[in-house]
């Protein structure tokens, strides 16, 4: 068995300085197996931001890894968007922006969806390139088959329920029907600030979007359950919701994810 939580959205530049402290308190007291911190540490990737994401880092229980988000390379310095985009990220997060974990009961494979420039496309909307998806299979391969198998990025591979129309990361067809032929059980991102699971089925070429209730959410055996965490830490919430992130258990080849929120005073399990 292992418990995995996922955090997604921190935002620091614009963060609730309770939450942030209730987030740590209770992290350091549940101690997850792993951790996972999908994308959108600052607001502008400035240095004074990334100082405090460091500071939050240095507090959290290990083991944890983490994908940067679109809020982490810089709208201001186009020469280092450009040339060296996630510099700042290397420094005070993570060196490697697409990490590997991988113990007796688990395997993740991390993605960078960021894109630093897009001819025809908003630049926070992210991308999956076909050489991404050729290294994230090959990871996948090379990991053990009993192992349950988690995929991580920033942006969404799955929309919301209730807008079909939202934009997912670019190539997320393609790459959920690569994660489906090496059995993984989960995708987990954040970008949208909104909680919600789909299972991803293959439906021909392409996908097909099954819903979820929200008391079950449950991937794997099989079936590939896309999740989405909402913002563990923000003041940028929406959809009224408040801040949230995600526990999941794994046992038996079944992920059960459980959204944890913020009440005001501290952090109680949805529905
Ligand atoms: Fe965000
Ligand atoms: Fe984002």
């Amino acid at each position: 068995m292992r418990r995995i939580s996922q955090i997604s959205d921190l935002h620091f530049g614009r963060t609730d300085p309770a939450v942030v402290e209730g987030l740590v308190r209770e992290l350091d007291a549940d101690r997850p197996d792993l951790l996972i911190i999908s994308g959108d540490f600052t607001m502008a990737a400035r240095r004074s931001e990334y100082a405090e994401a460091q500071a939050f880092l240095a507090r959290l229980p290990k083991p944890w890894i983490a994908v940067p988000g679109n809020h982490d390379i810089s709208p201001f310095h186009l020469f280092q968007r450009f040339l060296r985009p996630f510099s700042r990220y290397r420094r005070f997060v993570a060196p490697d922006t697409e990490p590997t974990f991988q113990d007796a009961e688990i395997g993740v494979v991390c993605l960078n969806t960021v894109r630093t420039w897009a001819p025809e496309q908003d630049w926070s909307q992210g991308k999956i390139r076909r050489r991404q998806i050729a290294m994230a299979e090959a990871r996948l391969a090379a990991m053990p088959k009993n192992l349950f198998k988690i995929v991580v990025g920033h942006h969404p591979f799955m929309p919301p329920p209730w807008d079909e129309e939202a934009r997912l990361v670019g190539r997320a067809d393609k790459a959920l029907a690569a994660f489906r032929r090496h059995g993984v059980g989960l995708t987990l991102a954040g970008h949208l600030h909104r909680h919600y699971a789909r299972f991803a089925e293959a439906d021909g070429e392409g996908t097909e979007r099954v819903a979820v209730d929200a008391a079950r959410m449950q991937g794997g055996r099989g079936r590939l359950l896309a999740v989405q965490a909402g913002s563990a830490t923000s003041t940028r919430l929406r959809g009224n919701e408040p801040n949230a992130y995600n526990r999941i258990r794994i046992e038996d080849g079944l992920a059960t994810v459980t959204v944890r929120l913020w009440t005001g005073t501290g952090w109680a399990d949805a529905g």
